[in-house]
């Protein structure tokens, strides 16, 4: 039997680099869900296909390669609006899950990061985080991280952006983001990542003792 962790959080709240740091330390298999949605929208895209069929969304969906995903080329802001427009798509929910839950079995243990992974994908997972921080804080680092990479950034257009996908993410009918009732939340507000990281460790090494 592997081990599954299940990381789920608004947008730009951590949980990414945090999932990463889980899965190094544990050496466990990670799978950000959300490039699947980003791939997909991007298959759309690159075919100047339009982002409203759902069968068409579907199809792409079904294609997409779990080995092939590339973090560098699928995070850009354009490729991330077009895929919070497919994820609304039950057709396309139910083709890229079935895909994230073949992938959470692999063994010795897999950490999976997303919007659904406790409540959907991974209902059964020993180990649920919900992690979150407050819009300002989840703009300012999302800002911060921009500038850093040279770009011009604007505070408030990023904090608009950050609320609009948070209500998009939240208020869907399919699969909307939610804690599970069973996860643990972590506020990282006012938490480093390696304090974020301290707290994940500690609730994960609880749920692996014999
Ligand atoms: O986390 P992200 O920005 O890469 O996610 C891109 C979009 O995909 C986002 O609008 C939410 C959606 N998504 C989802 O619906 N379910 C997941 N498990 C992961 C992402």
């Amino acid at each position: 039997m592997t081990f599954i962790i299940a990381i789920d959080g608004p947008a730009a709240a951590g949980k990414g680099t945090l999932s990463r740091r889980i899965a190094e330390d544990y050496g466990f298999h990670h799978l950000d869900t959300g490039l699947t949605y980003r791939a997909t929208a991007k298959a759309l895209l690159d075919a100047d296909l339009p982002l409203d069929d759902e069968l068409l969304a579907e199809e792409m969906a079904r294609e997409v390669e779990l080995a092939g995903l590339d973090r560098s080329v699928l995070s850009v802001h354009s490729v991330g609006e077009a895929a919070s427009k497919i994820a609304v798509m039950p057709l396309v929910r139910q083709a890229l899950v079935e895909a994230q839950r073949a992938f959470s079995k692999r063994e010795p243990g897999t950490v999976l990061d997303g919007r659904d992974i406790g409540t959907v994908v991974c209902p059964d997972a020993p180990v649920k985080l919900y992690v979150t921080a407050s819009p300002d804080v989840r703009a300012r680092r999302r800002f911060d991280e921009i500038v850093a990479s040279g770009i011009p950034a604007d505070y408030l257009e990023i904090l608009a952006d950050i609320i609009k996908r948070d209500e998009r993410d939240m208020g869907r009918a399919d699969s909307p983001l939610r804690p599970a009732d069973d996860a643990h939340l972590l506020d990282t507000s006012e938490m480093s990542i390696e304090a974020a990281f301290l707290a994940a460790k500690s609730i994960i090494d609880a749920a692996l003792k014999p």
